[in-house]
């Protein structure tokens, strides 16, 4: 598995959303790769889409929750890359709609989902950690 406990931002509810995100994407990865069926990698893609689509929001919906509860200055700025991840999403999944399984562009959106993530939560996410340590507001629920 690609999480690694440091990730952790001492925020269960999110650490544990971030973990859940590492298990899926990593999974579609691997269906990807892998040599199973056509129609079991279709049948991936389209959860994936639909999880991503979902969870991912609320997700996010989550962690700008607890950035604004303990003040996090960063918060704008993190919300616009949030949106940005969202904006992807949609755009992959609109492709799909019209295209249909294209064995290209779903490696494509797999490497940059995975690649997007451990970026994303070893980073910008550890900042609004970072912050609630030095405000001394560190073990606050969102
Ligand atoms: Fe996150
Ligand atoms: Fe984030």
């Amino acid at each position: 598995m690609l999480w690694k406990d440091k990730y952790e931002l001492g925020v269960p509810v999110v650490d544990n959303q971030h973990k859940e995100l590492f298990r899926r994407v990593e999974a579609f990865m691997q269906t990807l790769r892998s040599s199973v069926s056509w129609e079991e990698k279709v049948q991936h893609v389209n959860e994936t889409l639909e999880f991503m689509k979902g969870y991912v929001v609320d997700h996010f919906r989550d962690e700008e929750r607890y950035q604004q509860g303990i003040g996090y200055p960063g918060y704008e700025a993190h919300k616009q890359i949030h949106t940005n991840m969202v904006n992807y999403v949609l755009q992959v999944s609109a492709e799909y709609e019209r295209r249909g399984f294209d064995e290209q562009l779903m490696q494509q959106f797999a490497g940059k989902l995975l690649a997007w993530l451990i970026n994303h939560v070893a980073a910008e996410d550890q900042r609004i950690a970072d912050y609630a340590q030095e405000k001394g507001v560190a073990g606050r629920e969102c």
